[in-house]
């Protein structure tokens, strides 16, 4: 019995051996887990025409949250990351005229706190939740997709197309855009900022009840988390705290 399983053994390697030419074009075994944890900046870098997004990304420290957030999140996260080419096509010192909080969100306007491949956008329903969040609460972006898997995103100041993934292996999407992604809430119609008196306001401002939100003073508070921060003054403190928040957020979403 012993020796009758170890010829059928046998025989199966035979077969497997003399089989193996014949399955080579199969892909081969999965290729080793990458060692360390995920890291987005090292996947930017290799990406070869991010730098401008990489230094955003590091100036606000969002790099930090994010790379902590990918090794420990249960739902994993996407990242839309503009080219240096989307960056020039920003008017001129449109980074410099933000507040530091409105760099903090802009970088996180570019995270969704989940992992979407190209099929999951699909069956998505818009808004979708951005990591980044003001006194209005999250910011949301859409993404709108066709049948034949291309897809734009749009974030009602701009529009553009998702480029095929430099990455995308759960949990982390990383996809190419053409265009730095302008929320909204800092970058679309805004009543006069805080500078100017109440009774200065001039009767052609239009109004932003139709937007359903207020404009976004340079002093709000962006996080990773917002939606438990309505109201709150978060301030120079969050900084510290956004990759609390965000790895808490993650766990929660
Ligand atoms: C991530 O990659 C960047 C670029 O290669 C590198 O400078 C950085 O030290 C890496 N971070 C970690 C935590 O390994
Ligand atoms: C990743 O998470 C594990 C446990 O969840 C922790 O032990 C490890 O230090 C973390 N590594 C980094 C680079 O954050
Ligand atoms: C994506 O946006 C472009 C304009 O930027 C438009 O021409 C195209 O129809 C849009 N595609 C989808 C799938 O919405
Ligand atoms: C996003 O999608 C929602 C739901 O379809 C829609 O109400 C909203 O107007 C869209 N916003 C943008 C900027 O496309």
């Amino acid at each position: 019995m012993a020796s009758s399983s170890v010829s059928a053994v046998l025989s199966l390697a035979t077969l497997l051996i003399l089989a193996a030419p014949l399955v080579r074009s199969q892909p081969a075994a999965a290729p080793p887990a990458p060692a360390g944890p995920l890291n987005l900046t090292a996947i930017l870098v290799k990406g070869g025409n991010f730098n401008s997004f990489i230094r955003l990304l590091q100036q606000t420290r969002v790099d930090e949250q994010l790379n902590s957030q990918l090794n420990n999140s249960f739902n994993g996260l996407t990242i839309f990351a503009p080219t240096d080419n989307a960056f020039g096509g920003l008017k001129a010192g449109t980074l410099n005229s933000l507040s530091q909080q409105q760099q903090v969100a802009l970088a996180l306007y570019h995270v969704l706190p989940r992992y979407y491949s190209l099929t999951i956008f699909q069956t998505a329903s818009n808004p979708l939740p951005t990591q980044a969040s003001g006194k209005t609460g999250v910011y949301t972006l859409n993404v709108t997709t066709t049948t034949n898997n291309q897809a734009n995103v749009s974030t009602g100041v701009v529009e553009t197309p998702i480029n095929t993934p430099l990455y995308s292996d759960f949990p982390l999407a990383v996809y190419p855009v053409e265009k730095v992604l302008l929320p909204y809430e800092i970058f679309g119609p805004q009543p006069p900022a805080a500078a100017p008196a109440p009774s200065t306001k001039k009767p052609n401002s239009p109004p932003s009840s139709s937007a359903g939100q207020g404009a976004d003073s340079p002093s709000e508070g962006s996080t990773g988390s917002g939606a438990s921060l309505k109201g709150r003054e978060a301030g120079w403190s969050f900084i510290a705290g956004v990759g609390l928040l965000g790895i808490a957020a993650g766990n929660l979403l």
